[in-house]
């Protein structure tokens, strides 16, 4: 497999507090990577770095081969990097369908990556979010687990290959987490690469295929699921409420 997002030693700091502290991994091509920590470790900082909404103190990101350290949002989209929000914020005046299709726009190289007309291209992307039915609908009206389908609906529309996704579990109910779940399989059997930042651990261990642990802003620990879920120092700072009694 050939390496496909490189994070090296990056630092973040707001004022005193040092979110990100030399923290580095790699993800290769088409890999499922969930990403975990307490609440304040770090994680949406993380993305934020990663994908251009914030900019690091130092270190380097590189994406696809190239240094993209100081891309902006829109050239990663380009690129094919894309991230979805914890809240989602889609265009709430504006129907299900062109929530999808204005993403389209943050692509002029697609006509390379796909034979798809972009009509064809949002029909595929509403169907596979389980969304067609109610294309029509303004976006300001949906409820939250529609919203949060939406908005997995929105980051496939620049034709990404590398997708992070903020907690596209929350707020969701058990029969939704595992509709979502089949969602993010899918996209990944076609070949896209997925980290997951998540709290709902029992579902996220059964979807991905290594785990990246964030603690204070350090990364602690970085394997498979079942390594991870035994770890002595994940559990010290993490697993053991979440985890343990669950499992018990
Ligand atoms: N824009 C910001 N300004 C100041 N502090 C921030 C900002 N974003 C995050 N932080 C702080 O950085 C730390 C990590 O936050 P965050 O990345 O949101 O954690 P997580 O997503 O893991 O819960 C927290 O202490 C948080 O208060
Ligand atoms: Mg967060």
């Amino acid at each position: 497999m050939t390496e496909f997002l490189d994070v090296k030693n990056i630092y973040k700091h707001f004022g005193k507090l040092s979110a990100l502290i030399d923290f580095s991994f790699t993800v290769n091509k088409g890999e499922l990577v969930g990403l975990i920590g307490p609440n304040g470790a770090g994680k949406t900082t993380l993305f934020n770095v990663i994908t251009g909404f914030y900019q690091a103190n130092s270190g380097k990101i590189i994406f696809k081969g190239k240094d993209v350290s100081r891309a902006e949002p829109n050239e990663l989209a380009e690129m094919g990097m894309v991230r979805t929000f914890q809240i989602p914020k889609p265009f709430k005046e504006l129907t299900v369908h062109d929530n999808v299709a204005i993403g389209t726009l943050f692509t002029p190289h697609r006509s390379k990556k796909t034979s798809l007309s972009t009509e064809e291209f949002v029909r595929r992307v509403l169907k596979s979010v389980r969304l067609y039915p109610v294309k029509e609908q303004l976006a300001g009206i949906l409820g939250h687990g529609n919203l949060k389908l939406l908005e997995l609906g929105r980051a496939q529309g620049p034709y990404p290959d590398l997708l992070l996704l903020d907690e596209p579990f929350a707020g969701l109910t058990i029969g939704e987490i595992q509709l979502v779940s089949e969602i993010l399989r899918n996209l990944a059997e076609q070949g896209l690469t997925l980290i997951i930042v998540e709290h709902k651990l029992r579902e996220l261990m059964k979807l991905v295929q290594r785990v990246i642990v964030l603690h204070y802003g350090k990364k602690i620990a970085d394997g498979r699921p079942e390594e991870i879920s035994q770890d002595e120092q994940v559990l010290k700072a993490y697993l053991g409420r979440r985890w343990s009694h669950r499992h018990a």
